[in-house]
């Protein structure tokens, strides 16, 4: 559960741990705070997501902040919904990114201003969540690893013997989770899923989601960046009463942002062993290396990043998402 900063305050340095608004149905996500927005003429019922600057890994949210990495996963992932939105890849749940949007009425708890929501603002049309992780895998790293490892497979995919870490997969694979409210997601088999969501559903998701990646893990390369996994989220968009409004599920939260994907430099690509990366990989190593000497059990609270690591993850962030939506002639 996200807290405020003791040393940070909700807002500091440019940095916003957490917001306070006076909308309904408000919630703390790890990363994001959600609020229902009220009904306005001409919108069908929608959601403020907020992306604030905190940062998770190991499902532990962290402290101190990134000043910023809110901005940017907001305008990445607003890139990709217009990109693939435009590519015919399938609905979306965005409505759009300006924070003028929110009626005055939120800001009247004093908490949170307009000006601190600037760029961080997701609108989307709500949706009742499907309660599976849609994750694909082009290469061989993570759970996946792991998985290969002990199984020869991954979600009960058999894959070919003999593959590396981080190894290039011959076809991308699809490889559902639970989506655990509490404690880590856990990857499943393609039976187990359509036991949750039903197996035509399942279907058709999978595919789609295999569709995006593959567009966007084409696109990432053009630009440098492999996008070694992936995890998108689909919900069926609901009405006023929070009843289903169609049977169309359509693709919701963010996606292909380095909070949800593996993203590695292309030209530093080598199978074998851990790949430098452009995601939080570089937060979680520095973890690893309190929790090998004996400084942290990986439950909360964790332990304080340095700032160091703080500007290296940041910079991380900014050059992947420089890299992905820079000069977009695409
Ligand atoms: N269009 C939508 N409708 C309903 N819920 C959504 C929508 N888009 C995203 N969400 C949910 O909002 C939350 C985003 O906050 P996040 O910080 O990612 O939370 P979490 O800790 O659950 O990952 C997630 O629980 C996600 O499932
Ligand atoms: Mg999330």
């Amino acid at each position: 559960m996200a807290r405020p900063s003791p040393d940070h305050g909700w807002e500091s340095a440019g940095a916003l741990f957490r917001t306070e608004l006076a909308l309904s149905g408000g919630r703390i996500g790890k990363v994001r705070d959600v609020y229902d927005l009220p009904p306005a003429p001409g919108r069908p019922p929608a959601l403020l997501i907020v992306a604030t600057d905190r940062i998770s890994a190991f499902d532990v949210v962290l402290d101190p902040p990134i000043p910023g990495k809110g901005v940017l996963l907001t305008q990445l992932a607003a890139w990709w919904l217009r990109w693939l939105d435009r590519r015919g890849l399938g609905p979306t749940h965005l409505l759009g990114t300006d924070a003028g949007a929110i009626p005055a009425a939120a800001f009247t708890s004093g908490g949170t201003t307009r000006e601190s929501l600037r760029g961080r603002v997701t609108i989307a049309r709500r949706c009742r969540v499907l309660p599976i992780e849609f994750v694909v895998r082009g290469y061989l790293e993570g759970s996946g690893w792991a998985e290969y490892q002990d199984s020869g497979s991954v979600c009960g995919v058999a894959l070919p013997p003999g593959l590396s870490r981080c190894a290039r997969l011959p076809e991308p694979v699809f490889t559902p989770a639970t989506k655990a409210t509490t404690g880590h997601d856990l990857n499943i088999t393609f039976e187990q899923a359509a036991g949750v969501i039903g197996a035509d559903l399942l279907s058709r998701l999978a595919e789609r989601s295999l569709s995006i990646y593959r567009e966007a893990a084409a696109h990432a390369l053009d630009r440098g960046i492999i996008i070694a996994d992936t995890k998108f989220e689909f919900g069926i968009p609901v009405d006023e009463h929070g009843h289903d409004a169609s049977d169309d599920p359509i693709l919701i939260d963010e996606a292909l942002t380095p909070d949800s994907s593996r993203f590695w430099p292309a030209d530093r690509y080598e199978p074998g062993h851990p790949q430098p990366s452009y995601d939080k990989q570089f937060v979680r190593e520095y973890l690893e290396t309190v929790v090998a000497r004996g400084g942290w059990d990986k439950s909360p609270p964790g332990p304080r990043l340095p700032d160091e690591v703080v500007r290296g993850t940041l910079e991380r962030y900014r050059e992947a998402v420089m890299r992905l939506t820079g000069d977009s002639a695409s």
